[in-house]
């Protein structure tokens, strides 16, 4: 059953399911387990204009139900990425949604111009929600006028579909949505991680190099669902659903709040092929009701 709904601006999606940023370094890992052309997209690690090195280690622990990071955004820069990996991820079919990391609107700009110019990056994703650097992230992200500004200078550098991520970490993420929407963004991701801290109580340290990291997976699915919901009807453009989605029932509850598409992310670090199941599992669902993705986008039932 075709769906006219599974579309990001100019993109039409294949399917709405996508890796989520930063789990899967640049999609090409993901490879050694399936065909990643059969995704909706690769969502990459952030790029950013110079190479990071990132956050002192331990970098990750598990906690119950999920696991904090604190990577600090560490990559190898957007020049190494075009010509290192985008080659192989073009080569492989994949759809490519490549985040984008600025600490200042001309740094978003600049970034975007460089990605618009080349082949085979079908969609950005700028990143103004990381919880684990000082400058840029959650600093731009959780001001309404920050948001305008980054997206509009984005804008202004690119045509390629844009969709903003952003922070469950505000009183109001339909404010930052809609300044998003407002300034021209085609889609909202929804949403990041949200800070958290665990102690090792045999050495009284942190477990994160970091101190504080961002707490992804199932423990924060429902308010994930929650800001989903919400947000899906502050704006009328598409909404990415991420946050803890495990197997297709997520993806399903997700998208039933108001989701588009949605991103499999902390899955991946338990099973490579998890974004694949999910996929492989709704298309069944799907099926099996014998409805396209449009009746279940947003079909959730309040009486
Ligand atoms: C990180 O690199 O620290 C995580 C990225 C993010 O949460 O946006």
């Amino acid at each position: 059953m075709k769906s006219e709904r599974l579309r990001i601006g100019t993109l039409k999606l294949r399917n709405p399911v996508l890796t989520a940023s930063g789990t899967c370094g640049y999609g090409l890992e993901l490879a050694r387990y399936f065909d990643i052309a059969v995704l909706g997209a690769i969502c990459t690690k952030g790029l950013s204009l110079e190479p990071r090195m990132g956050n002192p280690p331990p970098r990750t622990c598990e906690t119950p139900a999920g696991m904090l990071n604190s990577i600090g955004l560490a990559n190898v820069g957007v020049e190494a990425f075009v010509r290192d990996k985008l080659p192989e991820l073009r080569a492989a079919g994949a759809t490519v949604m490549a985040n984008v990391l600025g600490t200042s609107p001309d740094e978003f700009a600049r970034i975007a111009a460089r990605l618009d110019a080349v082949e085979g990056v079908h969609a950005l994703e700028l990143n103004l929600s990381c919880p684990n650097v000082k400058e840029g992230g959650l600093k731009i992200g959780t001001d309404p006028g920050g948001v305008r500004e980054a997206v509009a200078a984005a804008r202004g550098a690119t045509k390629r579909p844009i969709v903003v991520k952003l922070s469950p970490e505000t009183a109001d993420v339909c404010s930052l949505a809609r300044a998003a929407a407002d300034a021209g963004a085609d889609a909202v991701s929804v949403m990041n991680t949200i800070r958290g801290m665990s102690i090792d109580i045999r050495t009284r340290r942190p477990r994160l190099g970091n101190i504080l990291g961002g707490l992804s997976g199932p423990a924060i699915r429902p308010i994930a669902v929650r800001l989903v919901f919400e947000v899906s009807r502050a704006v009328s453009i598409p909404v990415i659903g991420i946050g803890g989605i495990m197997r297709w029932e997520d993806a399903v509850e997700m998208m039933l709040a108001g989701a588009t598409a949605v991103q499999v992310g902390t899955a991946s670090f338990v099973n490579p092929r998890a974004a694949l199941d999910v996929l492989q599992g709704l298309e069944a669902w799907r099926r099996a009701q014998k409805c396209g993705y449009d009746d279940v986008i947003g079909a959730v039932r309040i009486e």
